[in-house]
């Protein structure tokens, strides 16, 4: 039988704002400071929302394999128009990135090329979003994928839905089962608590880890565009050092070297990560169209 060829994805990119730079829908005048971040809980698998159900479409990652992404409307769920985030309510998970994409290929090229391993590894993605970069880990032989976002509506609409097409097809011919996923909600200066009784918790139900009574953290951690507003970057970095297995986990992050207008980028963050000195940084891929910002893939691991 011939092959069929994935359909190609349709744009990646859908910035508000034309020239590439983040678009964000903050409005000119300064408002009122954001509210205090609602408390941190686990979203069930079963609590998958209706609302993204019908609506999959392919990303390409290369011509064995495609993920599959549901399409929810920003309205629907935060009743906000056309707005790319709202600090403090709605922090952009609802919209796929470009660099869930930069992120997705650059593993590919690493695994591809013996530089990553992923099977059987215990992997945290946060500021998940749609759960690109996670949901092929998993596809990869992760053996534990937990998906991070800000807000559980996300993880509901869209995050737990992806996870379910593309991770629970009944086709599918994977070991990878319901024990192996975990959703968090809520803000990174709160969420380590949540997050590390997780994978203790996987830990002893999917005997992956049985050497170390304790947490042993997690062996890597995605990010994608997590790096735009410089106010979060410490609470980002405080839980990247919290939750990363020492010494062999490994953090791999994709983001614009500069997120105009709200003064973040992958620069801000690697200079906190060169201030403290913990973590070796290195420039694994810079994604230059010519029409957009500059974006990269940093890999740190510990030094
Ligand atoms: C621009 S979106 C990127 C989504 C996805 N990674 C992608 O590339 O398509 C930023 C993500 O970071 C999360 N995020 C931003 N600030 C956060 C914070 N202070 N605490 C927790 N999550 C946050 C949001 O929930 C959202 O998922």
């Amino acid at each position: 039988m011939e092959e069929t060829k994935p359909t190609p994805a349709p744009p990646l990119f859908s910035f508000s704002n034309p020239s590439g730079s983040f678009g964000f829908g903050f409005g000119a005048a300064p408002g009122p400071p954001p509210p205090p971040p609602p408390p941190a809980v686990e979203v069930l698998l079963s609590e998958e929302s209706p609302i993204a159900a019908g609506n999959l479409e392919p990303v390409v990652v290369d011509d064995s394999l495609s993920i599959y992404k549901g399409r929810v409307n920003t309205s629907d769920v935060f009743g906000v128009k056309n707005s790319d985030l709202v600090p403090g309510k709605y922090e952009g998970g609802l919209k796929l990135w470009e660099g869930s994409l930069d992120l997705v290929k650059t593993l590919n090229s690493d695994i591809k090329d013996d530089r990553l391993l992923i099977e059987g590894k215990h992997i945290l993605e946060l500021g998940c979003g749609h759960g690109l970069p996670g949901i092929y880990a998993a596809l990869k032989g992760a053996g534990l994928v937990h998906f991070q976002d800000f807000n559980a509506e996300v993880l509901r609409c869209l995050t737990i839905p992806n996870v379910k097409a593309n991770l629970f097809k009944e086709s599918s011919q994977g070991t990878f089962t319901s024990r192996s996923v975990g959703f968090y909600a809520g803000d990174w200066g709160e969420i380590d608590k949540l997050l590390l009784r997780g994978d203790a918790v996987q830990d002893k139900t999917t005997n992956l880890q049985t050497e170390n009574e304790g947490y042993r953290g997690y062996d890597i951690i995605l990010m994608a565009e997590t790096v735009y507003a410089l106010d979060s970057l410490p609470s980002l970095y405080r839980l990247i050092k919290k939750c990363l297995h020492y010494p062999s986990g490994v953090v791999y992050m994709a983001g614009k070297k500069h997120y105009f207008g709200v003064g973040g980028g992958t620069r801000q963050f690697l200079r906190l990560v060169t201030e403290d000195g913990a973590l070796q940084s290195d420039l694994l891929a810079e994604v230059t169209d010519g029409s957009s910002n500059v974006r990269e893939v940093w890999k740190f691991s510990f030094k």
